[in-house]
């Protein structure tokens, strides 16, 4: 089968090559796995590591966070960027403690029904929290398992079925074997297999990459185009929240112009922050982080003043 001794030359890469990452420590547990796949999915790792760390020593478990106000949550998130991640960490924090009892839930159909928790994320903590043999599929494994098995230079868009069932193919049938694999494999994709110039004299598995039989062919089908930053709303929400996290409390709106000079981009981001809830507006044109008043409908309100 194509692709079938990738799995020992692989872990054994893995076991002398693997960055030493906190999430990866034995004795991680299954809430710090999660709070390091949701930090990681659009932040590079070496930006994830201290707010990975400050987060975790404040909130080690789900039912810490819950008890939190989605402000804190926002402030610590700081400035990871896609602040709604932080917003949909601790509404899964809310539904953890309140539906699970206040342990993250073993089965992929369980964390699949947790706020903010895709197809990625609960595939990545079934198999890397508790061990499970699922594939685990970001853009690092689509881009390796595209050029090893594949024989192309690059994945193409996503099609979340099919690029399962090709990692799922790959994996060795024990399941510890197979989270360890699925990692091996990001870790390949981060460190060696790139997308461009790829390190192929330090791959161990050039001698069976489908890509490199075939010549390293370029890539031709379709591709994303890569965002900018500069310039864009993202930016601009990016300012104001910088300006809403560093404030005690509530801010004017004045303190809100000065991020931006051009009034209608402005609006239209501090628009789009309301309807994220990220941002709440107070009586006499001030405004806050959320204070999480009424964003509790999985509990009463009773006993829960954190
Ligand atoms: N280890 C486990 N999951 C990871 C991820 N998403 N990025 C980097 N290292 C990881």
């Amino acid at each position: 089968m194509p692709g079938m001794s990738i799995v020992p030359d692989l872990l054994a890469w893995y076991g002398r090559s693997a960055r030493d990452l906190p999430w990866r420590a034995p004795d991680v547990s299954p809430w710090g796995v999660l709070v390091s796949e949701v930090m990681l999915q659009q932040t590079p790792v070496n930006r994830v590591l201290p707010a990975y760390a400050e987060w975790l020593a404040r909130w080690p478990d789900p039912s810490a966070l819950a008890a939190a106000s989605p402000a804190d949550a926002v402030r610590a998130w700081g400035r990871l960027g896609y602040p709604r991640r932080a917003l949909r960490l601790h509404a899964c924090a809310v539904a953890i403690r309140d539906r699970f009892g206040g342990d993250v839930p073993r089965e992929v159909e369980a964390l699949l029904e947790l706020p903010g928790v895709g197809e990625y994320t609960a595939r990545a903590v079934a198999a890397f929290a508790f061990g499970q043999r699922v594939p685990v599929v970001d853009t690092n494994v689509r881009r390796v398992v595209a050029r090893a098995v594949a024989g192309q230079g690059a994945a193409g868009p996503p099609v979340t079925t099919r690029d399962h069932e090709a990692v799922e193919a790959l994996l060795p049938a024990d399941p510890s074997a197979a989270a360890r694999f699925s990692v091996a494999l990001m870790e390949l994709g981060a460190l060696v297999c790139i997308a461009h110039r790829p390190r192929c004299a330090d791959c161990p598995i050039t001698a069976d990459c489908a890509w490199v039989a075939a010549g390293c062919p370029p890539y031709t089908g379709p591709t994303t185009r890569p965002q900018r930053f500069a310039g864009t709303d993202r930016q601009v929400r990016g300012r104001l929240m910088a300006v809403l996290r560093e404030a005690d409390a509530s801010v004017p709106a004045s303190d809100l112009e000065v991020t931006w000079d051009d009034a209608v981009q402005r609006d239209r981001a501090l628009t789009s922050l309301l309807d994220d809830g990220l941002v709440e507006r107070l009586p006499d044109d001030r405004y806050a982080l959320p204070s999480g008043l009424g964003t509790q409908p999985e509990t009463t309100a009773a006993g829960s003043s954190g």
